[in-house]
């Protein structure tokens, strides 16, 4: 049988018990923890994306993804208080549905992190190439230089992103020599990120230029756009679902948090709505004073987010303007409306912060690929840890040259369907563990419940179906594709080097940690 690997609950909580970190966290920390990693690329670049793809419907579609993303998170906030060790959804699945679903996760979650911080890094090329070096040094760095080349539908007329490339092996050296983030950095971004946003939201809804014939017709490509399109108000919904992912960091700190019980799901939702009131308040400033309708083909319907066609109609000079084109686009519609030093401001907190979005999703990315290693799923080699940094350099490293490769080729809005469709997979996943285990554990105490669970867990699974099923077909096919890769190396490697398999428990839970090893009899003996 391939599924009857699973993880014994109580050896993982053994090793959380163990471990037993200092509860210090409130529920305030948890929200700024929250919105620290989910502020980012989403808002500041993608949103010219989903303009493109919704026009004003873009409001919509904030509204739809936060709240997939807000049933998700109290999922989420169930498991990870209970089950509250590092490896997030692949650790949760493997104690509930077992090792083979828990390699898709892990495997989908390679999706999610690692081309999350591909798609973080080309935003911040944005917002480098366009603020400091065009606005302030007067420099205007070539597309060739500035663009990757790969659109799916052909050439989008760069050859390489190098300040993205760049920016991706910056984080990726600062963590190999062990940089973590601490709480003050946080806070101290978070402040700048939202200070960026509110004056955004001030200085566009009350300026003159907004109008409320702007936002007409409100769903230029309707609500559905058509399978596989990924356009219309839930096309774009599935595009900026990217912008609430992070949250999970907060699940991951369950057991640092005082009272999680009451504390773990506030900081989820309250972040993940504060977030969604945020960004429909910043869609409806951009388009509202801009201006957010498509750029549509001969047949009335968008043209393509990040094609050539679109990069072709955008150097027109009657498109040069257009939200839709722009690569920065909030600081691109307060210089517009005429607040140029505002926008340079907004360009410059996008710039200092983003890069500590990249480093939480590259750090998270590694700690995946070390746990699943130290289960025998992946070579031992990569969890080696470097004797002077503890840090695991190996596959620090690895995943930085992969996040630089995808930076450096694919357009921002691609990047993240792709990590989008990852995302939504190990969300569903988690949904159907929180439900198994209340079935299979009904009597484990829990820090925190979901209320509603057989109401909230299945509208979870629909809301990301649903989403999955809005994305472009090229970012829907490539979970499959990659899927199956997966499968390959789970039959031909990692199924017979799991270390569950060959009657070892491990519970590892830091890279500096202890971890705990149970012999068990191997299944079927
Ligand atoms: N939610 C993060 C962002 O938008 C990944 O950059």
């Amino acid at each position: 049988m391939i599924l009857d690997r699973v993880k014994p609950l109580d050896a993982i909580l053994a090793t959380a018990e163990k471990k037993s970190l200092k509860r210090t966290l409130g529920w305030l920390q948890l929200t700024l923890l929250g919105i620290g990693c989910v502020i980012g690329t989403g808002i500041f670049v993608l949103t010219a994306v989903g303009a493109q793809k919704a026009g004003p419907g873009l409001m919509v579609a904030f509204a739809v993804a936060g709240a997939v993303c807000i049933v998700a998170a109290l999922c989420y906030a169930e498991i990870a208080a209970m089950i509250p060790v590092a490896g997030s959804a692949y650790t949760y699945s493997y104690a509930s549905i077992g090792e083979f679903f828990a390699w898709t996760v892990g495997w989908a979650l390679i999706m999610e992190y690692a081309i999350a911080a591909s798609a973080v890094s080309v935003g911040w090329s944005g917002y480098f190439s366009g603020t400091i070096l065009n606005e302030f040094l007067g420099i205007h760095l070539p597309t060739w230089l500035s663009a990757g080349p790969l659109a799916f539908g052909g050439v989008e007329g760069g050859f390489i992103n190098l300040p993205a490339a760049v920016i991706a092996l910056l984080v990726t050296w600062l963590l190999v020599i062990g940089t973590s983030e601490s709480a003050k950095v946080n806070a101290i971004l978070v402040a700048i990120k939202v200070t960026a946003l509110t004056a955004f939201i001030a200085l566009t809804l009350t300026s003159g230029d907004f109008s409320a014939d702007k936002f007409n017709p409100f769903l230029p490509a309707g609500l559905f756009g058509g399978w596989g399109t990924g356009v219309g108000a839930l096309g774009a919904a599935a595009t900026m679902f990217f912008a609430y992912v992070g949250f999970d960091a907060v699940s991951t700190a369950a057991e640092e948090t005082k009272n999680p019980q009451r504390n773990v799901p506030i900081g989820l939702v309250a972040s993940l709505l504060f977030c969604t009131v945020f960004y429909i308040l910043v869609a409806a400033g951009a388009i509202g004073t801009l201006g957010g309708q498509p750029i549509m083909d001969a047949m009335g319907f968008p043209v393509e987010a990040g094609s050539p066609e679109l990069a072709r109609q955008c150097a027109m000079p009657e498109h040069a303007e257009a939200l839709v084109c722009s690569k920065e686009a909030l600081a691109h519609v307060l210089r517009v409306i005429g607040f140029s030093g505002i926008g340079n401001m907004l360009g410059i907190a996008a710039f200092l912060a983003l890069p500590s979005v990249i480093l939480v999703l590259i750090f998270g990315q590694t700690r995946i690929f070390f746990v699943m290693s130290r289960d025998g799923l992946l070579p031992e080699k990569l969890s080696t840890v470097h004797p002077k940094y503890r840090t695991p350099h190996v596959v620090t490293m690895m995943t930085g040259a992969a996040v630089a490769l995808g930076a450096a080729f694919f357009p921002v809005g691609q990047l993240a369907d792709i990590s989008n469709a990852g995302t939504l997979y190990a969300f569903l996943m988690v949904a159907v563990a929180v439900m198994v285990l209340r079935v299979k554990d009904p009597n484990r105490q829990r820090h925190f419940k979901v209320p509603g669970v057989w109401i909230i867990a299945p509208l979870t699974i629909i809301g990301c179906v649903l989403l999955f099923f809005n994305l472009p077909s090229a970012a829907m096919l490539f979970l499959p594709g990659w899927g199956i890769l997966g499968l390959f190396v789970y039959f031909l490697y990692s199924r017979g080097h799991s270390h569950l398999g060959r009657g070892i428990v491990e519970v590892v839970d830091d890279v500096a940690g202890e971890e705990l090893q149970i012999p068990i009899h191997p299944p079927g003996e």
